[in-house]
């Protein structure tokens, strides 16, 4: 909380067209946004230079990739570089997201390799961890998150520039949010993780945002949690609600 800004990010995933997102930038553009609030926009990846462009001037809103590759080029089909978005100036990309994990089927040990690069190559990372209702269920969250940010710090010292977005698989597009308390418990664990092996004052800056199911009817509970230091929204970011949750603090 104290001395970690805010931060509201806002993935769209594999939604929307050229003129869908002009829109939402459009919302963005003519909101009135807490100045307080850092906002990062993740178009998918054929819309990121547009969206990037239309946000141009826009203080405190920046964008981010949702995936990249660790490899600066190659004959890798399909995938956008670490590197590449360097180039292109977007200045984030999340890695380790759940639908990458279960869909893609990423390994940790991916996720550490691409968040090691991203950072090498001038980027900022939100990494996502979280468990499944499975392992919830098990009482396995703590441990699987753990893990998770285990597998990035076998790879990487400096955690400055990276935000970890715990987003339990059971809350992502469900409409099923984790409570403040349960959300509140997992970010605690991950700030005394973080504290064990980053060290204190790495911890304290760390931050350490929400992800699931997250809408404006229930983001200022969980803006209030003293280790809950903002979100990363789905669904809700594709709507102009979005703008009430980067206000979560006002
Ligand atoms: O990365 C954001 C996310 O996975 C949460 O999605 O739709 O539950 O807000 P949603």
């Amino acid at each position: 909380m104290a001395g970690r800004k805010f931060f509201v990010g806002g993935n769209w995933k594999m939604n929307g067209t050229i003129e869908s997102g002009k829109k939402l930038v459009e919302t963005i553009k003519s909101a009135k946004l807490d100045s307080n609030t850092e906002v990062v926009i993740a178009p998918p990846a054929i819309h990121l230079l547009l969206v990037k462009d239309a946000l141009s001037g826009v203080e405190h809103v920046q964008v981010s990739g949702q995936n990249a590759y660790h490899k600066a080029s190659g004959a890798f089909t399909g995938e956008v570089s670490v590197t590449q978005l360097q180039d292109a100036g977007i200045p984030w990309v999340i890695l380790g997201h759940s639908e990458r994990r279960t869909v893609f089927k990423e390994t940790d040990d991916q996720t550490a390799e691409k968040t090691k690069a991203a950072l090498d190559a001038g980027l900022s990372v939100i990494v996502c961890v979280g468990e499944t209702l499975d392992e919830r269920e098990k009482n396995e969250s703590v441990n699987v998150v753990v893990r998770q940010l285990n597998a990035v710090a076998d790879q990487v010292k400096d955690w400055t520039k990276v935000v970890v977005a715990y987003e339990p698989v059971w809350a992502i597009g469900t409409g099923k949010v984790a409570t403040a308390e349960q959300a509140q418990e997992v970010h605690a664990a991950i700030r005394k993780w973080a504290s064990d092996k980053l060290g204190q004052s790495a911890a304290e800056s760390l931050r350490i945002i929400y992800g699931g199911s997250v809408a404006a009817k229930n983001c200022k509970e969980l803006a209030t949690q003293n280790d809950i230091d903002g979100f990363l929204v789905g669904g809700a970011s594709l709507k102009p609600e979005f703008t009430e949750i980067v206000n979560a603090r006002l």
